[in-house]
């Protein structure tokens, strides 16, 4: 629907979307010499060849302005014990406070990433395609970094969880 009013199955795609786990990630750039970072899930791979992410970014998210502009970004997936800094990243702080929690560190080519996160894929901007309220950011991988165990913060179901709870419990 383009003229405004709330399409009949919004409140049933959110529903059936609770269902869906996803890894929390938090998104960053820079650009103009400011920081700015989001929680985000509507992450993932697009290819390996070549190496390639995608991001879905609400264009009324801080975060758009900077990528419209072509910032490169990261897109850091967050472990277990990042809950807070994915609380910060998707609302509670703003701006540059959002960079206050975590060892946030700035990659080879500029850009700020999560130094403990499960894992920081740095990309350079590669292509877009705007959809609805959302624009989808492609980005080519320059520079991948890997810390710990694999221990994911996930959501599901309007919550934060861990992989190794949802394990846990399936076994018990
Ligand atoms: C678990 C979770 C996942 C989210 N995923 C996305 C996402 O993929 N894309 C997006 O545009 N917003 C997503 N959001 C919303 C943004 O994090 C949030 O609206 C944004 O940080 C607030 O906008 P601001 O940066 O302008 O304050 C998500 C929020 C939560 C809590």
């Amino acid at each position: 629907m383009t003229d405004g009013s709330i399409h009949p199955l919004h409140a049933d795609m959110l529903l059936a979307m609770r269902r869906l786990a996803r890894s929390v990630a938090v998104i960053s750039c820079s650009h103009a010499g400011r920081r700015y970072s989001m929680s985000a899930t509507a992450v993932d791979a697009l290819s390996t060849e070549p190496p390639s992410l995608l991001i879905c970014i609400n264009r009324t998210a801080s975060l758009y302005a900077p990528l419209d502009a072509g910032a490169d970004f990261c897109v850091n997936v967050l472990s277990a014990r990042h809950r807070g800094i994915a609380i910060d990243c998707s609302g509670r702080l703003k701006g540059e406070a959002r960079f206050t929690t975590g060892n946030w560190q700035t990659s080879v080519h500029g850009v700020p990433y999560l130094h403990d996160a499960q894992a920081s894929l740095v990309c350079a901007q590669d292509g877009r395609f705007v959809y609805g309220t959302h624009t989808v950011f492609i980005g080519r991988l320059t520079e991948v970094l890997v810390s710990g165990e694999v221990d994911p913060l996930v959501y599901v179901n309007g919550a934060y969880t861990t992989a190794r709870a949802l394990v846990s419990h399936a076994a018990a």
